[in-house]
């Protein structure tokens, strides 16, 4: 489709009136998507490998996902979960149950990503009677109070709004590379002890409602969990008849290479955190757990009015529907692994970078001042982010210092796209020796 290249600055209109406390990885005015390119006013395009945060997996302006958005505009738009049932939302629900093993077959749609952890949280402390709840250092999981109070990312996230909420408690993540030399076994071991010690020392396992893990933590620095470390947190809920949440925010919906990043430790938790992918940038999340968890929720203890808009659904629907036909949880797998091959090849010409890490098409470069002391370069990575974009690739970075790249290209991302970005990722780095 063609559009005007306005050659509008859009700062200068946002600049009195929008609020200055949102923070922009880039200052640029945006026109429009389309595929996996985004457009700025001055027609410039970029390969879009930032997606609004693992967002739009689909890329922009998909057609089947668009369809299914007009259609149901002229049908329905206004939510209709509190006076009965509207068709895409129920089809959503039991569709997107059928993407997960048993039990997890029942699912409450709500928002955003943060609305999808306090329903989460509020669940187990309502099923379970208990008040203490358990999460890891440098996990994000949103910006509302009970989101920000398992976030420790970074301190701006927590700073001036404290007391936040009581009874959490956040724990050593097994940051492999990072804190632990990547010696995975010792990071596993060390961080299961210390949710032991809390247990025998602080807050007796019969008082932790739930713990709280991201499969691979992703504001933080896109670290994954190794299997083994899930599967302790597993067998140690199991044990003490704790509530396990899995965030999948960020790395459910096939961005891992697998549909959900827990399958791929052999666990299932007890609650699925869900939003981001999967209406492809219409507001929508959920939770999904066994059916008898949230019937001890209670009727009306939770509620959204906006949660599972009909709008928002019928996208849902066409971007499971495309995500199944299109084979894309298999496809980010075999392209997330060309682009690690691609990324490794840099890596060993290129002693600034420190780690690469995937998996599927959550990819996470880790850029060093010197390999051995692994001091973070968040000054490299920051002109390179930059540098990447005037280049045409879009980006983002990660990491409490700010020296991780993330790559997150969408789920039916071609491997000409992989090598287009791998080439001017690369052209980039080296403009800044
Ligand atoms: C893992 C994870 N959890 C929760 C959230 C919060 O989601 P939202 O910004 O939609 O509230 C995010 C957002 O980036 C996230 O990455």
């Amino acid at each position: 489709m063609d559009r005007p290249r306005t050659g509008t600055d859009l700062r200068a209109i946002a600049q009195p009136s929008l609020s200055p406390v949102l923070g922009r990885y880039f200052e640029r005015s945006w026109s429009h998507g389309a595929g996996h390119r985004l457009f700025d006013t001055d027609g410039q395009s970029y390969l879009d490998f930032a997606n609004g945060i693992a967002v739009s997996a689909l890329g922009h302006g998909h057609p089947a996902v668009n369809r299914a958005i007009h259609e149901q505009v002229d049908r329905l738009i206004v939510p209709t979960g509190a006076i009965g049932y509207a068709e895409p939302v129920v089809r959503l629900a039991s569709e997107l149950a059928a993407t997960f093993p048993d039990p997890l077959d029942t699912v409450m749609f709500l928002n955003s990503g943060s609305e999808a952890i306090e329903a989460a949280l509020k669940l187990a402390r309502r099923a379970t009677g208990r008040a203490g709840i358990v999460a890891f250092r440098g996990g994000f999981h949103g910006r509302t109070f009970g989101a920000a109070s398992v976030t420790s990312s970074a301190l701006n996230y927590r700073i001036g709004y404290e007391p936040l909420l009581p009874g959490v408690h956040l724990l050593p993540f097994p940051a492999v590379y990072r804190d632990f030399e990547g010696d995975e076994d010792r990071a596993t071991a060390t961080c299961l002890a210390a949710l032991e010690e809390l247990a025998r020392t602080v807050l007796p396992a019969d008082g932790i409602a739930s713990i709280l893990v991201e499969p691979v933590q992703g504001e933080g620095g896109y670290y994954p969990a190794p299997a083994a470390f899930l599967q302790g947190l597993r067998r140690f809920a199991d044990e003490q008849g704790i509530v396990l949440i899995a965030d999948e925010v960020q790395t459910g919906y096939g961005r891992t290479g697998r549909m959900w990043a827990f399958e791929a430790a052999g666990i299932v938790p007890d609650v699925v955190c869900v939003a981001k992918a999967i209406a492809n940038g219409l507001p929508l999340s959920a939770i999904v757990s066994r059916r008898e968890l949230q019937e001890r929720w209670g009727r009306s203890a939770h509620g959204s009015t906006y949660g599972g808009n009909p709008v928002s659904c019928a996208a849902g629907l066409a971007v499971l529907a495309t995500i199944q036909a299109e084979k894309l949880v298999e496809n980010a797998a075999a392209r997330g692994a060309e682009l690690t091959r691609g990324l490794q090849a840099m890596a060993a010409e290129d002693p600034r970078i420190g780690d690469i890490r995937g998996p599927g098409l959550m990819i996470g470069i880790e850029f060093v001042t010197d390999r051995a002391t692994k001091a973070p370069a968040g000054d490299l990575v920051n002109a390179l982010v930059a540098g990447c974009a005037d280049t045409g690739l879009l980006v983002l970075s990660c990491g409490r210092d700010h020296n991780i790249v993330r790559m997150i290209p969408p789920l039916d991302v071609t491997p000409d796209e992989v090598g287009e970005a791998l080439g001017m990722l690369d052209r980039t780095l080296a403009s800044l020796n």
